[in-house]
This record gives structure tokens, C-alpha cells and sequence, in this order.
């Protein structure tokens, strides 16, 4: 795979593909994470004297008016900010206005495409990787660094499609998401700690974690399901009964990897919360969170380990004091001095909200995407054929 630096981009015309996908309200970007993210391979390219052709898409498309709110303006707004230059933004994915922006590009200009699905209106051809338009896409430019990590799980036409037509690479973000994530290349013990709600969302994820991690630490809804397979009450608490097999198997073939809470907090049908071992859940309670003992055995896992791997909160963190657990593991990790990854999603933005950011070595860009490649598969926005590059 090759990467930024293997191109000499002094005079050319770059594509690089971002995740620019910020959540936005009212035409107000509230977290610029992924821009700030891909800051160093953008800078890169301006450095090296490239003429910097952005593209990403924003949200999904679907009808004309989800145009309005996904437009990417606000975004070349925020990156001009971040980048102390001016930032062009063509209001359109193809046609003259952006050809003659492109053609009138000085070395060093950055130019930031609309929003590539809008082409979605056109028979989904961004998503489904329409050969017409990746091929439009990639006479546009002369070379593509893919950094758009986040969106990497996906075979779209500005990411997959416009690389089978122009010598392609990676981008740092993508190189060092791709670093972060490598299960199989990583200091040991491994310790992954794994929330979220439903199991049957996580089954690939778990079989391959299994194999390769030395623990693995259960919170959050999909405990209560381990849990119940291991002949437990779990009172009213979520219980995802297609995958109670699935957890009884896993709990018997990896006994000594998985490591499940020993108490909960509950809220019963009144609205009273209360922490009791596991085995004392009431039939009226429902358990949203890993009590102060499981916070303690899950110490002593972390502290033993060389790598930790974080994919979901532990209990629902959105609402206090069910926060808890999810802010006591981050408590424990910031005292270790350990590789300590986060996924993206729903794990990077509690942390960010709980005010975590700065104790974790690497927060990932992509829910879906590190999820896919935790799951031992490949991404095809990252595997390009050799013969392209
Ligand atoms: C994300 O936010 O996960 C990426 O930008 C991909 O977006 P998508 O799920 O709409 O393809």
C-alpha cells in the first residue's frame, strides 16, 4: 500500500478523499474532530506544493431537501479557520464551475467539492461506486491519497471507484487508524473492553476478538445477555434473546478471556436506583451500568495490560448516574501508561463529552470502519489493487 509520501505532488492536481461527515446543527459544526484529523495530510500536500482537491461527503441524501442541511460549506468555513488560508468551496460535484476552479488552481490553492452525495440523487451513483462518476472524479485530478478512514468501509465512488483510475494512496490519518487498530501486531496482554447494546450487532467483532485478545471485558446493555447465559435473572434489563446460544458458547470456549460485571446499577419500575451484586437483580429492575466491584476487577485486568482497546461505553453514559462506570474505567486508564485506543462512534464521543479526550494514545475517526477492522476484515476503501498504484 502506498502512502502520500511515496508521490511527488509538486504541480499536481491531488484528490484527497476526507471524512468531512461533522455533525452539524443550524449550519453549526458541533464537534470538528474528523477536521482537525485530517489536518496533516491536507498540510502535507500543501507543503509539497500540491493543488489540494478536497473531497467528502456529508450525512445521507436522499431527497432534494436533504441538500440543504448537508451542504459542505460550512466546513470550508471552518477549515480555511483551522488552516490560516483561504479555502474555496465549489457549491457543485461536477460540471463547468468546478472544472474551471480546478483549472484556474495554483500550486498550494485548496479547493473543497459539495458534498459528494448529492450524486445520490443521480441513481445512487456515489454510493453505489457508479464507474461514470469515479471515472469523472479522477480526470478531475492526477493523484489520489484516500484519508478518509471513516468512511474506508465503504465501496463509494470517491473513495474505491476514482482509485481504480488514478495512482493511489493512503493518507495519515488512515496510515495511523490502520496502526492503532492492528490487533494482530500489538503489545501484549491485549485488553478490550467492549460495551454497547445489542450482541447480534457484535458477532464477527467477538468471534475475532476472542481468538486474538488476551481479555476481553463485557459492559454496558450486552452484558445482561452474557449474563443471562450464564443462568443469571437480569430483571427487565435488555436481553437480546437471539444471542443467548451465541454467549453461552462463547462463555464456555473462552472462559478464561471473557470477563463479565459482578454487579449493577438498576433502576426499578419507580424510579429507584440501586447497586447489588449480579446475582440480586430484581425482577422489576433494569441494569444500566457496571457497579463500583466490576469497575475494581476490571482494574486489575487494565493495569496488567500492554494494550487496551475501548469499543462502546460500559453502562449509558448519557444519563447521570449511569455515567459511572464509563467515567471510573476512564479514571483507571488515565493513571496507566499503556497504549490505550479508542473506537470511534458512540466511544469517541463519550469520552469527548466526559472530558477524556487527552488520556487516550488514539481516539479513532470511524465507528463503523474500526469496527470492521477489529473484525479481521479488510476495508475496501484501504485494499486498493496493486496494479493501480
Ligand atoms: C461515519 O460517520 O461513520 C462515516 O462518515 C460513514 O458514514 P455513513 O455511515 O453514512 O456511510
Amino acid at each position: 500500500m502506498k502512502t502520500i509520501r511515496d508521490f511527488d505532488l509538486s504541480g499536481k492536481k491531488v484528490i484527497i478523499r476526507v471524512d468531512y461527515n461533522v455533525p452539524m446543527k443550524d449550519g453549526v459544526i458541533l464537534d470538528d474532530n474528523r477536521i482537525i484529523s485530517s489536518l496533516k495530510t491536507v498540510k502535507y500536500a500543501i507543503d509539497n506544493n500540491a493543488k489540494v482537491i478536497l473531497l467528502s461527503h456529508m450525512g445521507r441524501i436522499k431527497t432534494e431537501e436533504d441538500k440543504i442541511n448537508n451542504s459542505l460549506k460550512p466546513v470550508s468555513v471552518r477549515l480555511s479557520e483551522l488552516l490560516n488560508m483561504p479555502v474555496k468551496f465549489v457549491p457543485e460535484t461536477r460540471g463547468i464551475e468546478l472544472e474551471k476552479a480546478i483549472s484556474n488552481m495554483n500550486p498550494k490553492d485548496v479547493i473543497l467539492v459539495e458534498n459528494t452525495r448529492f450524486e445520490d440523487l443521480n441513481e445512487k451513483a456515489e454510493s453505489s461506486n457508479s464507474e461514470e462518476l469515479g471515472k469523472y472524479w479522477a480526470s478531475l485530478g492526477e493523484i489520489f491519497i484516500n484519508d478518509a478512514f471513516a468512511t474506508s468501509h465503504r465501496s463509494h465512488a470517491s473513495n474505491v471507484g476514482i482509485a481504480k483510475y488514478l495512482p493511489s494512496g493512503i493518507g495519515f490519518l488512515i496510515e495511523e487508524e490502520l496502526k492503532a487498530l492492528d490487533i494482530d501486531n500489538c503489545d501484549r496482554p491485549l485488553t478490550i473492553i467492549l460495551g454497547g447494546a445489542k450482541v447480534s450487532d457484535k458477532i464477527g467483532l467477538i468471534n475475532n476478538l476472542a481468538l486474538k485478545a488476551d481479555n476481553i471485558l463485557i459492559g454496558g446493555g450486552m452484558a445482561y445477555t452474557f449474563i443471562k447465559a450464564s443462568g443469571l435473572e437480569i430483571g427487565k434489563s435488555l436481553l437480546d434473546v437471539d444471542s443467548i446460544e451465541f454467549a453461552k458458547e462463547m462463555l464456555e470456549k473462552y472462559k478464561d478471556k471473557i470477563v463479565l460485571p459482578i454487579d449493577s446499577v438498576n433502576r426499578d419500575s419507580k424510579g429507584v436506583i440501586r447497586t447489588c451484586f449480579i446475582n440480586e437483580i430484581k425482577e422489576d429492575e433494569t441494569g444500566y451500568d457496571i457497579g463500583i466491584q466490576t469497575v475494581k476487577l476490571f482494574k486489575n485486568y487494565l493495569l496488567d495490560s500492554k494494550t487496551i482497546i475501548w469499543n462502546r461505553p460500559v453502562g449509558m453514559f448519557e444519563e447521570s448516574p449511569f455515567d459511572k462506570g464509563t467515567k471510573e474505567i476512564c479514571n483507571i486508564l488515565k493513571d496507566i501508561n499503556v497504549k490505550k485506543i479508542a473506537g470511534g462512534g458512540d466511544t469517541a464521543s463519550a469520552i469527548i463529552n466526559l472530558g477524556y479526550k487527552e488520556i487516550f494514545t488514539h481516539i479513532s475517526t470511524g465507528g463503523g470502519a474500526s469496527l470492521e477492522l477489529l473484525e479481521g476484515k479488510k476495508l475496501p476503501g484501504v485494499i486498493y489493487e496493486e496494479e493501480n498504484n
